[in-house]
């Protein structure tokens, strides 16, 4: 049902990591480790229920049946503890599409939006590009370690402009699956403040061994009432590119807003594949879920311990969740266009710069990890050739 190890040749499909690396890079053979999307094969589970289905001939206006809901309430309930009712879910065509409605919804021009950088990155557009004002509440480092700084969100949230708490949970890129403390505080100030908190949850199913990703609607009475929460099967089971997402909305006021938004942009349809895979992935997807998280693991422990013995000047910390990896690469001492060029040019790799990240992304890479092993050891020795040279050099 899995064979992670193998090698899926996905050059001239389209792929926009693939494809796109002449555009980004300037160089069309750097081993991508940047998009956030794997280089597994989607699970075939999936493929089948697409292959079915595409087998009528007609792919016409499609509707969501209950089965459709029930594979997403059972997988809330199954994977989070989380009662969620039919009526509650609602879809998008992405996340990113999905908050960015809901700022719509919620919030006229000029008014503001939190965020907690380093933070991927489509939060700042979605919010700027609508003409509203970001407020960042960078998130503290210590020892590659982030918490949140709640004195810095509370004088942020208290600002009689601010509307929302838009946050990631768990946090690309660094790696953290928000603790039930961390949430409950946010909930509390958010309530406290008034401002509505929009949780993007997408990478919920792509959690490690010792932690529990909890949803922040499901904590408590005032949560369920202030949150809006945004899930998808695209990280989880590779299927980004079927741009089905949905959203789970518990107090009646918000998600009538939010669907006259939806109605107004006629975004509420989706796609005859995408219907049939999420519903595919979220019956049939624990097993094929588990092997992967497995997986992941094992690849982040590859690149922690080469990292460890071969190039201590890089390093981070194992993330709780994620495929993403943050390397910390400040003790190279290079500015923010040096590191860049390195990575692309000296050592053969395509990874995200931290800067893109918004505020406290200056010295670090964001790095790609799901794909098979081999890539990961090819990649790691290209990086120590170009450390190795780049040490020579120094001296
Ligand atoms: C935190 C986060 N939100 C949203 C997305 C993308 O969501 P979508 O493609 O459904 O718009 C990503 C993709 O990397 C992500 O990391």
């Amino acid at each position: 049902m899995y064979d992670f190890d193998k090698i899926v040749d996905r050059t001239n499909t389209n792929s926009l990591k693939y494809d796109l690396r002449e555009f980004f890079f300037k160089d069309k053979d750097v081993i991508p480790l940047w998009v956030a999307d794997m280089d597994f094969e989607t699970p075939i589970f999936i493929r089948e229920a697409i292959q079915k289905r595409a087998e009528h001939p007609i792919y016409g206006y499609s509707i969501k049946p209950d089965s459709y809901f029930h594979s997403i309430t059972n997988w809330l309930k199954k994977r989070f503890s989380w009662d969620v009712i039919k009526e509650d879910v609602l879809f998008s065509p992405g996340v990113v599409p999905g908050f960015t409605l809901a700022i719509m919804a919620y919030t006229q021009p000029g008014d503001k939006i939190v965020t907690q950088p380093p933070v991927y990155f489509p939060f700042f557009q979605s919010v700027e590009d609508n003409g509203r004002e970001l407020l960042y509440n960078q998130l503290i480092e210590k020892d590659n370690y982030y918490t949140i700084d709640f004195e810095d969100l509370e004088t942020k949230l208290s600002d009689p402009k601010t509307k929302i708490l838009l946050i990631s949970s768990p946090h690309n890129p660094v790696g953290r699956v928000w603790n039930k403390e961390e949430l409950e505080q946010m909930v509390t100030l958010c309530k406290k403040h008034d401002v509505l908190m929009l949780t993007d949850e997408i990478h919920s199913d792509l959690v490690f061994k010792g932690h529990q990703h909890l949803p922040t609607a499901s904590i408590s009475e005032d949560a369920k009432d202030l949150c809006i929460t945004f899930m998808a099967p695209s990280k989880t089971f590779n299927m980004a590119g079927l741009s089905t997402s949905f959203l789970v909305i518990q107090n009646e006021e918000l998600k009538k807003k939010y669907e006259d938004v939806l109605q107004a942009y006629h975004l509420g349809l989706g796609n005859v594949f995408g219907n049939e895979a999420l519903e595919a992935a979220y019956t049939h997807g624990e097993e094929w879920l588990e092997k992967l998280n497995e997986y992941l693991t094992s690849n982040t422990n590859y690149v922690f311990d080469f990292l460890e013995n071969n190039i201590p000047e890089i390093n981070f910390l194992k993330p709780e969740a994620t495929y993403l990896l943050w390397l910390n690469c400040k003790q190279l001492g290079l500015k923010e266009k040096e590191l860049q060029k390195f990575f692309i040019k000296e050592a053969g790799l395509g990874l995200n710069n931290g800067s893109i990240f918004g505020p406290g992304g200056n010295g670090y890479m964001r790095m790609n990890i799901a794909c098979p092993l081999s890539t990961v050891k090819t990649a790691l020795d290209q990086l120590l050739k170009a450390i190795e040279l780049f040490r020579k050099e120094k001296k």
